[in-house]
């Protein structure tokens, strides 16, 4: 079918902007077509000239300037840095853009709030890249639930195990390390997860608790008494799993042997080769040993949960996992469910039935990033375009409150477990 593709001006042209985003433009351009960039890297910007067709005077180096332009786009993808959203999401909602805004919306409880009464001022579409919502597997647990196929809901358990590399490559050495300087990891990382408690629960959350530390990736448990890189003579070298070479070259998950110029490779350096990535362990953040790091996010947490009606739920949150998957477990007065995302099966078991296997179709390995989720959401962005409807299914309305409860979390992990109700939560940031 011949359509106008929706346009998007990507502020932020980095793993998400480009490689989550733009991507889908190849696959689908009768559907979106990126027409502007924003990055202040020109490797990033002539990436957007040669593999997208963006004309260069449409290739801007900051957000601030694109900003500066008459509207460019029906969409702005925002995906810069955690920090970086609020001061581009506003502006860009009152120049008449929709937009498709990165998670964390803001680190900030305030900020999220005021993005949320700008969005209805302006009347615009915000989609918060709560991808997880847009795939088969969460929509079919989703489903489930709401058919009351276990009978009355009473628990949730969900965990994320994060894969011991790809914690020290993002909250170790990587750009998520400082709650400071970017988001607690119960913010960065699981507002998603409480984003998809929140949903199942088909309640709001009303308290919850958390426990959780920075327990492993500091000095005093570094082997090796003095070294402060993995690749200048440290002793510990070939034993220690979390050695850069071992991540970055030969780790069949995300060394480039095996992944190619992917993530997370490409983040070192644009176009990675074996060479260059040596060359960035040798000097940049990614090649530190990861007990002499600036670190201070936990890399365990823990938080319960009780809800409207009194579902209860658990979530637990791990570094220390071989691979990296989220499970969910469901129980209710009639059976229990229980799958694994990067299965994509769910197993339902009726009480005193035989167990049922749901098999999901397969993620084609193309759209495969976040169990399908990251294409399923803008083709779903993409068609509330150009149909109309309701606000998106993962609206700011709707993610704020995964955001307060994360927020809520990270509050009660720093103070050993205190219980928070979360409307005095809302209530003290407004
Ligand atoms: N939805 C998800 O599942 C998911 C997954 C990973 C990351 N994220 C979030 O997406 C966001 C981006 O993460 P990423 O991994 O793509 O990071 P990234 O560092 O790869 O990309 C950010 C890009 O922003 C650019 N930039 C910096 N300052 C800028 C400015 N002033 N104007 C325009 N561009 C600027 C950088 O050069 C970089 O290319 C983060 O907020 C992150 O938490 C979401």
């Amino acid at each position: 079918m011949n359509q106008t593709p929706i346009t998007m001006a990507i502020c932020g042209f980095g793993s998400r902007g480009k490689d989550a985003y733009a991507s889908y433009s190849h696959f689908f351009p009768d559907q979106m077509k990126v027409v502007a960039v924003a990055d202040p890297d020109p490797e990033k910007r002539r990436a957007a000239q040669e593999e997208y067709g963006v004309s260069p005077e449409l290739c801007f180096q900051t957000g601030e300037e694109l900003l500066a332009r008459p509207q460019l786009a029906d969409v702005l993808v925002i995906a810069t840095q955690d920090s970086q959203h609020i001061c581009y999401a506003v502006p860009a909602l009152r120049k008449g853009y929709h937009l498709l805004l990165e998670k964390p919306i803001s680190p900030s409880l305030a900020e999220c709030l005021q993005l949320k009464e700008e969005a209805h001022r302006q009347g615009r579409i915000v989609m918060v890249c709560h991808v997880l919502r847009y795939t088969q597997f969460y929509q079919k647990v989703y489903d489930l639930l709401r058919q009351n196929a276990i009978g009355r809901l009473q628990t949730l358990e969900a965990t994320e195990n994060v894969a011991y590399w790809h914690y020290a490559h993002s909250y170790v050495r990587g750009n998520w390390r400082r709650s400071e300087e970017s988001s607690p990891l119960i913010l960065a990382k699981s507002c998603h997860d409480m984003d998809i408690l929140r949903w199942l629960a088909g309640a709001p959350c009303l308290r919850l608790s958390s426990y959780g530390s920075l327990d492993w990736f500091k000095a005093e448990n570094a082997p090796d008494p003095k070294a402060t890189r993995c690749l200048d003579g440290c002793s510990c070298k070939e034993t220690c799993p979390y050695d850069c070479e071992k991540i970055y070259i030969t780790n069949p998950k995300s060394g480039i042997r095996s992944i190619h110029e992917g993530w997370p490779c490409n983040v070192l350096v644009n176009n990675p080769t074996e060479e260059s990535l040596y060359e960035a362990m040798k000097t940049g953040p990614y090649g530190r040993c990861v007990y002499r790091c600036d670190n201070d996010v936990a890399d365990h947490q823990t938080v319960q949960m009780e809800f409207e009606g009194g579902i209860t739920a658990a979530f637990v949150l791990s570094a220390f996992t071989e691979n990296c998957y989220r499970t969910i477990r469901a129980t209710g007065s009639a059976g229990e469910l229980e799958g694994n995302l990067e299965e994509n099966k769910i197993y339902l078991r009726l009480f005193g039935q035989p167990e049922q296997v749901l098999t999901l179709d397969p993620v084609d390995d193309r759209f495969a990033g976040h169990g399908g989720g990251d294409s399923r959401m803008v083709a779903a962005l993409c068609q509330l375009l150009r149909e109309g409807g309701d606000q998106a299914l993962t609206s700011v309305d709707e993610s704020v409150e995964s955001h307060v409860m994360a927020m809520a979390a990270e509050y009660s992990r720093l103070h050993h477990g205190e219980n928070v109700e979360l409307a005095d939560f809302i209530r003290k940031a407004n």
